[in-house]
């Protein structure tokens, strides 16, 4: 769904839907009967009206992740509730200098947001260059992953799942399992890749295939770099060209360890997965005389702008008396979310440097809705070069500091771990732009 005259308007409904996935109908939860939902394609300047009609039983919302738009109002607000069978109506107004990119949209209703991605709800946005890169083809691939019982339904979380952070034991692309692509020896496909798993870390590998990544997030490198490997955590995208070279090669996940909960909880978390997405490249295909990738203007390094606040946010996890009891804590700063509290007051126009320490055993990727941070440091050593976005890593028992530049909008939004059992457990904050 692409806009036009610089707007796009489209319906979605949520709903728990029969799907066909690996050849079995199975019970999700969907956008529009399908899962992923909609692909929504904007330029920035553009306008996205997105009419949301609740069909679940649980409350719910739509957020669009990573987008530059206004936190307030019938805008990207976390603080909407659609109540179970209403609707809702939003408008978002994309600033005519919004980064091009790959973003997503997801619900976001505090509680609910785990179950409701992992059921199925996510899809893809694009915000299109002002110019294209040459490539062959376009395409999207939304990784998500889900486990199904015998009978076909998603089983509800433990309360050992909930304190790792689920993962699915099906790894999908675009919800098919091992699905195949075919091109052409020395076409260039655009790969626009969502980690819309709900915990899973992916480490991408797609051997036998030239990979050149163009960026992270909203974030461009200067110059495109080629790559063996992409990782991503949950809730980052990566914006890649692939090459094709003549052969069959396999999209897998590489084994990534995001910690364990705890000494005597045992279960580590450590993920490996084969996603078995063949890419066959068959060499009888025009060979097209591949343009050069053009070069993109530098991002404002926030290293060399002055600081005007610093701050401190702690990510601990606990445990109160047995884990049957469900007594975990996930908190930041020692307290767990509460809509009623203001965590994080900023100032129109600063420059905010923040400390973010994880001390506990399992990773935590920080996102912060609207704008968009740096990492300068990771545990003390300087990074090389900084690039925008929006989920940020932060390993097991260390310490990243990322700055962040508060040059537009005002109101009230969050920032919380993007391993979404820990967002509804509570590692979740407000913030408030003045
Ligand atoms: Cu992708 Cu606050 O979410
Ligand atoms: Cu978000
Ligand atoms: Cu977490």
């Amino acid at each position: 769904l692409r806009s036009s005259n610089g707007v796009l308007t489209v319906a979605l409904e949520s709903s728990s839907q029969h799907v066909s996935i690996a050849g079995r109908d199975v019970r999700a939860l969907s956008y529009n009967g399908g899962v992923p939902g909609p692909t929504l394609r904007v330029r920035a300047g553009d306008i996205l009206n997105v009419s949301l009609r609740n069909g679940l039983t649980d409350p719910s919302n739509l957020h669009v992740h990573g987008l530059h738009v206004s936190p307030e109002n019938n805008s990207d607000n976390m603080f909407v509730t659609i109540e179970a069978g209403d609707s809702f109506d939003y408008q978002y107004e994309l600033p005519n200098n919004h980064a091009p990119g790959v973003y997503w949209y997801h619900p976001h209703h505090h509680g609910f947001v785990a179950d409701q991605v992992f059921g199925g709800l996510y899809g893809a946005i694009i915000v299109e260059d002002p110019e294209e890169i040459p490539a062959t083809r376009e395409r999207v691939l939304v990784i998500s992953d889900i486990t199904f019982d015998s009978s076909g339904t998603i089983p509800t979380a433990t309360a050992m799942q909930k304190m790792s952070g689920r993962e699915g034991e099906l790894v999908l692309v675009n919800g098919q399992l091992s699905p195949t692509l075919n091109a052409g020896a020395g076409e260039r496909e655009r790969w626009r890749v969502i980690n819309a798993c709900t915990s899973r870390f992916l480490r991408l590998r797609l051997d036998g295939q030239q990979l050149t990544l163009l960026g992270i997030d909203s974030g461009r490198f200067e110059s495109a770099r080629d790559v063996d490997e992409v990782a991503l955590a949950p809730g980052n995208r990566a914006d890649l060209l692939v090459t094709g070279r003549v052969g069959t090669s396999t999209l897998r996940a590489l084994p990534y360890d995001r910690g364990a909960t705890g000494g005597m909880m045992g279960g580590g978390t450590s993920t490996s997965v084969d996603i078995a997405l063949a890419m066959l490249v068959v060499a009888d295909a025009r060979i097209t005389e591949l343009t050069a990738i053009p070069d993109q203007p530098a991002p404002n390094d926030l290293r060399s702008v002055a600081v005007t606040a610093r701050r401190q946010l702690v990510f601990a996890m606990g445990m109160g008396g047995s884990m049957r009891g469900g007594m975990m804590s996930a908190t930041i700063n020692d307290r767990a979310f509460d809509a009623t509290h203001i965590d994080t007051t900023v100032q129109f126009g600063s420059v905010e440097e923040w400390t973010l320490t994880n001390t506990s055993t399992l990773d935590h990727p920080l996102h912060l809705h609207v704008w968009p941070m740096q990492i300068i440091e990771q545990d003390d050593r300087p990074v090389e070069s900084v690039i925008w976005q929006d989920v940020v890593n932060i390993p097991a028992r260390s310490t990243v500091r990322v700055r962040v530049k508060f040059d537009d909008f005002s109101g009230r939004t969050v920032y919380h771990c993007h391993v979404l059992d820990h967002e509804d457990a509570g590692m979740m904050g407000i913030i408030q732009a003045l």
